[in-house]
């Protein structure tokens, strides 16, 4: 077993689209534990926080205000190596390399749609999560299939 946590999004495209349930799916059948998950809408100024290391990128604006443009299921996932192991499950940044069976590669076809977030490292992933959610927000509990997926 493993305390490893990251943070997962679902953008305001997949939550426009419906694919709430489908994505949440896959972490639950993968065997992933949830620890937090809320719909909100941060505004701006959180948003810019979050993505703060792409700044200076000319893609910027846009990226802020097509996260800003709707609600956005926030979720904290937790299990062994769960950052790697999510962000191989969302597929790569562009949808057009993003190979069938990912979530990118299943439902998105641009970069500027590409339905989910997924934090790149545990050290991101920490920073993320409480930036987005209050530590009373997170439950600690003891999940009763934890010995049928973990020897
Ligand atoms: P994310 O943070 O959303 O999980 O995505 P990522 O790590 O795969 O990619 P990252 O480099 O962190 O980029 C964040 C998001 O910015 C948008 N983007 N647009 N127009 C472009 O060239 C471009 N490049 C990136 C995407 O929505 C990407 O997920
Ligand atoms: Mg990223």
């Amino acid at each position: 077993m493993s305390t490893e946590r990251t943070f997962i999004a679902i953008k305001p495209d997949g939550v426009q689209r419906g694919l709430v349930g489908k994505i949440l799916k896959r972490f639950e059948q993968r065997g992933f534990k949830l620890v937090a998950m809320k719909l909100c809408m941060p505004g701006k100024e959180h948003l810019e926080k979050h993505y703060a290391d792409l700044f200076s990128k000319p893609f910027f604006a846009g990226l802020v205000e097509y996260m800003n443009s709707g609600p956005i299921c926030a979720m904290v996932w937790e299990g062994l190596n769960v950052v790697k192991m999510g962000r191989m499950m969302l597929g790569e940044t562009n949808p057009q390399a993003s190979l069938p069976g990912s979530i990118r590669g299943d439902y998105s076809i641009q970069v500027g749609r590409n339905i989910c977030h997924g934090s790149d490292a545990v050290e991101s992933a920490n920073h993320e999560i409480a930036l987005w959610f209050k530590p009373e927000e997170l439950m600690s509990y003891d999940s009763c299939t934890a010995k049928w997926i973990y020897e």
